[in-house]
Formats: C-alpha cells, structure tokens, sequence
C-alpha cells in the first residue's frame, strides 16, 4: 500500500498519535487475549478433562472467562478513542482544505467543477478518515495476529505451522493484484462521483431555467447517464472485491482441509496431543477473519490512497496570486488608481482582451468605463482586487503596485459590486458585514439609504431576515441594492461597481444616484456602465475599444468628439427606451 499522498496524511494523523497508540494496544491487547483462549481450551482438554479433575476445570473455566472480559473491555477503549482521533483528523484535513480552496485564485475555480470540489471535501476525506481510524488500526493488528498466531502454531507443530505458511503464499500474490486494479478503479469511481455531484449541483441551482425552458428529460437524461457511469464504476469495484474475496474465503478452508488431514494422522502417530490439535485448528480459525478483513482493509486503504491522491492535487496547487515575499500592508489609502500599460490574458488563452490600457483615477473621482458588451469592463474592474493578475503592465494604489500590497490590505481599501449580485445563505446584517465586520448600525443604515435598500426593514425579521442561497427570495433589483449596500459599508477609499443599477426601475434608479453621487464624492469609483442615465455619476468616462482605452473625458466631451461612443449610447438608450 505505498502511496505517498496518503503517507502525506500523516501530518494530520500526528497530533492523535498518542491515541493511534492507545488504539493499538488496547487492539493488541485484545488480540492476546483472544489468541490465549485456545491455549487454555488445549490445557482444559489434555489436563483436568482427561484426568476428570472439576477444581482445575473451575480454575481454567474463570481464566477463559476473565480473558473474554480483557477483549471486550479493549474493544470498547478502542472504538471510544477512535472517535475522537479519526474525526478531529478529518476536521483538521477538511479545514486546510477548505482555506486553501479559498486561497486558491479565480482561475483555478474558473476551471474546476464545483461538483469535484464538494466530492473532494466531503466524501474523499470521509473515505481517509474510515481508513485512519479504522483500517490502519487493523492492519496492524491483524499483522500483528498472523505474527502471533504462527509463533504460537510453530510452537505446537513445526511442519503444520509451515504448511499453514507456504498456503498463504498465494493470497499474497493475488493481494497484489488486487491493491494495483483497486487503486485504479477507486479513482474511476470518486471523478464519476465528483461528475455526478456536478450535475446534481447544477441541476439545484439552474432549477428555474430548467424549468422555464421545460428542460426536465435532458436533464433527466444527463442525470441518469452520470449516475449510470458511478453505478457501472461501483460495480468495477464490487467485482473486483469479488474476485479477491472469494481466494480470501477459500484458502483458510483449504488450508484447513490440509491442517485436519495432517493433523489427524499425526494424533494417530502419537506425535500430537487431542488439546493439541483443537488448540491448532482454533488458532488457524482465528486467521480466517483477519484473512477476510484483510481484503476489507487493503480496499479501504486503496480507496484512501487515491482519495488522498484527489485532495492533494487541490493542496498542491499554488496560490499563483498572493502575498508576495516582502509585501507591505497600507495602512491608509488616498485612492489614487493608475494602470500602466495593463495587459490581460485569460489564464489559459491566447486571446488578449486588454491591451495597452493607461488610466489615471484621482482620490475621489468617478471613472465611468463605456464599451459595447463584451470589450472587457468586468475583466479590467476584476484586475483591482486581484481577482486576476495582469498579464503586463501595472496597476497602482497610491503609488504602490498593487502586488506590493498584502491582499488583505489592497481588499481591506475596496469596496466591489459585481453584475451579479451574489447574495449568501446568511442574514441581511452578515450580508452587509461582510467587507466591513467592524460597521456599526449607522453606517449600515447610511449604506442601506444611499443604496436605497430600505426594503429590508419592511422584510419579517428586518436585518436578521436570513436571504436564501444567492438571495432567491429577494427579486433581482432588491439584491443588486443589497449588494450595492454591501459594497458601500464602511465607506471604502476604492468603489468597484460594475453596472450596479441595471436592474432598478427609472424612478429607483434616480433615487439611488442621488445618494450614490453623495457617497462617491469622497470615494475614488470605477464604473462599469451601459445605461447613458447612469453616466451622470461619472466625474469623467474611459470609452474602451478593441480592448484598449479608445478615448478618455468628460461625458459631453466625448459624445462630441468621437462618433463611436455616441453610437454605442445612443443603441443603449435606444433599448433603454424601448
Ligand atoms: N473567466 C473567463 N475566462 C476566459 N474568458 C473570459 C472569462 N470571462 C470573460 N471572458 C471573455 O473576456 C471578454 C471580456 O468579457 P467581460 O466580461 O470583461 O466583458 P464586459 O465588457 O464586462 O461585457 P458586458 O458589457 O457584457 O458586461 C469576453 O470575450 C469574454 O468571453
Ligand atoms: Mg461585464
């Protein structure tokens, strides 16, 4: 079983070392315990038995019975400080897995089924914690039992004991085998789980277009093809274990034959005792439950190996953006912006979708950014909070680089609303809190009223009103205000908002503007717009084509001196209109 990802677990299994230990020897001390019994049966048989003496029956009687009391009591030791050992390693592996998934830049979720990750962080580490805390105790224990068992069997019968020996010879082999296509087949078996996972997901969240484009059978169909791969993949597996299984359950069997057949003529020859005999083949029958747990806990280990395998391969990946060595935090920003001749790449593309860009936002001016859909607004407001770094180029807070600046401080100056105002699963208070834990109530009301999201007071349970996942409960114009609110907490030095009131009705939109214009006054704000109405914010617009800074100025400069821009709001406010 040599994997070194599932060796790598053994960080986490460290700290319960001292109870792995205690573990074992409360096993092992059963295991003595147990393996003694037929050794007292054999003194029971060829001692008082045959000289038909009842005091020593008695005395041996009470030994057996004390010796059952020993291997139940350890069991119980085992399985209680099993509990403890096997669950805090598996919280210890999920927490650094999950801190790293959040370390992990947008590119790598960009690129991952979210379906793999939740497989990933439930179930494989569920399959490493059945194994730590169960399997590895017992595949020493039971090392341990095969060990002991043929001192003992060597001791009562050389040339039996050898036999026995020689007859495991084939089981091993095939173990081999077994651990290689197991592996493979177990790993078939968690991506089809992690696929099936996916598609489960999917379906949750897509429920309404589902629904609406009466989408059920495809997805339906999509559905039962997945769970039909992880059913066939299951049964891989289970056929394999099969197989193993039934050489497992047959060799004891045939070792056994052999053993009697042995056995017998040597009690005819005199060369053994009755006791003897019986005593051997209790022995020998105490082998065949750890032979059949064997393959129990060969699988489990195999399972575990390519379930550590899967977890890794997210552990390994490097945070590509994060504090660079020697990275200062800023304590106080001005909020002046500059790019320097950004250019940005997809990870992964060849396509630029940013060149050349060069922008100067002053302390508390209000950048608009205008271009036809689909230029790059949401992907050059992204490079600010390092959702993805540029490809060359710069981009500056008060002078510094921002890959100078620790995240946490570069995050800590921003406020940011994107298109899609992602709500969690929390109250509207966490909501709101959580750029800015430390906001107090009148900096949540002053956010709630400038995006004019006063609703939430009129909700059941006012702020502590939970908003369900994303906030389905809300309608699309509540949550953008709410995110709005959110991202205007705490007054931020940088506001990031990228089309924030495209959802608001005319009338709320005005309203909003008008607190909004009051906020950005003292922010430094760049400003993802497509509505000509929302312009009115901007101190200043950057009008972006063929992926760079076509033009920069006033709003009314800019719709007289280049054609283009005109043309682009003028189809805007045609829609808008319509
Ligand atoms: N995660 C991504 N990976 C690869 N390409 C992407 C990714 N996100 C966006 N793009 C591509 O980058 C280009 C710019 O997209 P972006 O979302 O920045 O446009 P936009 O100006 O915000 O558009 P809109 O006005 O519709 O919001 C598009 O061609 C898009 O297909
Ligand atoms: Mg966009």
């Amino acid at each position: 079983m040599s994997s070194s990802a599932l060796w790598r677990v053994r960080s986490y299994v460290r700290p319960y070392a001292a109870q792995m230990i205690t573990m074992t020897l409360a096993a092992l001390i059963g295991l003595g315990a147990a393996t003694v019994v037929p050794l007292v049966t054999k003194a029971v048989i060829d001692g008082p038995i045959a000289r038909h003496e009842h005091r020593g029956i008695v005395i041996l009687a009470g030994l057996a019975l004390g010796l059952g009391v020993i291997e139940a009591a350890s069991a119980f030791l085992r399985r209680y400080v099993l509990a403890d050992a096997a669950t805090g390693m598996e919280t210890a592996l999920r927490d650094d897995l999950y801190a790293h998934l959040q370390r992990l830049p947008v590119t790598f979720h960009d690129g991952s089924q979210s379906g793999q990750l939740l497989s990933r962080a439930v179930s494989d580490i569920a399959v490493i914690r059945r194994f730590v805390g169960f399997g590895l105790v017992f595949l020493v224990v039971n090392t341990a039992t095969f060990a002991a068992v043929l001192v003992l069997l060597l001791q009562l019968n050389v040339p039996l004991a050898i036999l026995v020996a020689v007859s495991s010879i084939p089981v091993i082999a095939s173990s081999r085998s077994f651990e290689r296509d197991y592996r493979a087949a177990s790993r078939k078996l968690q991506d089809e789980t992690g696929n099936l996972t996916t598609v489960v997901e999917e379906a949750a969240t897509g429920i309404r277009i589902i629904k609406s484009f009466g989408r059920h059978p495809l997805v339906g169909t999509r559905f039962r093809s997945s769970a039909r791969v992880v059913y066939d993949r299951s049964m891989d597996q289970v056929r394999l274990k099969g197989r193993f299984f039934a050489i497992l359950g047959l060799a004891p069997n045939l070792t056994l034959a052999a053993v009697l057949l042995g056995g017998g003529m040597a009690v005819g020859r005199g060369t053994m005792t009755i006791g003897g005999l019986v005593a051997f083949v209790s022995l020998l029958l105490m082998l065949s439950w750890p032979i059949e747990a064997l393959g129990e806990i060969l699988a489990m280990g195999e399972e575990a190996a390519s379930a550590a395998e899967r977890i890794y391969e997210v552990l390994d990946t490097e945070p590509e953006i994060s504090d660079r060595p020697g990275a200062q935090p800023l304590p106080h920003a001005t909020g002046r912006l500059q790019f320097r001749g950004v250019t940005f790449a997809y990870p992964g593309s060849q396509q630029e979708i940013l060149h050349g860009i060069d922008l100067d936002v002053e302390p508390g001016e209000t950048l608009a950014l205008v271009g036809r859909t689909g230029c790059g607004k949401t992907t050059l407001v992204s490079l600010v909070p390092r959702l993805y770094d540029v490809t060359s180029g710069s981009i500056e807070l008060d002078g510094h680089d921002i890959r100078d600046l620790t995240l946490d401080s570069l995050r800590g100056h921003l406020g940011v609303a994107f298109e899609d105002p992602i709500l969690f699963s929390a109250s509207v208070r966490e909501t709101l809190l959580l750029g800015y834990p430390d906001a107090s109530d009148d900096e949540v009301a002053s956010a709630l009223d400038t995006a004019q999201a006063n609703f939430v007071y009129d909700l059941p349970w006012g702020l502590d009103t939970r908003v369900g996942e994303q906030g389905l409960s809300l309608s699309g114009g509540q949550r953008q205000r709410l995110a709005l609110a959110r991202a205007v907490v705490g007054r931020p030095r940088v506001l990031i908002l990228d089309d924030p009131l495209s959802s608001l009705d005319v009338h709320t939109e005005a309203l909003v503007e008008e607190a909004l214009s009051r906020v950005l006054a003292g922010t430094t704000a760049l400003l993802a717009v497509h509505r000509p109405s929302t312009l009115a914010l901007a101190d200043r617009v950057a009008f972006i084509d063929g992926g760079t800074v076509a033009a920069v100025g006033t709003h009314s400069h800019l719709l007289d001196t280049v054609p283009e821009y005109r043309e682009i709001l003028s189809q805007e406010a045609e829609e808008v209109s319509r």
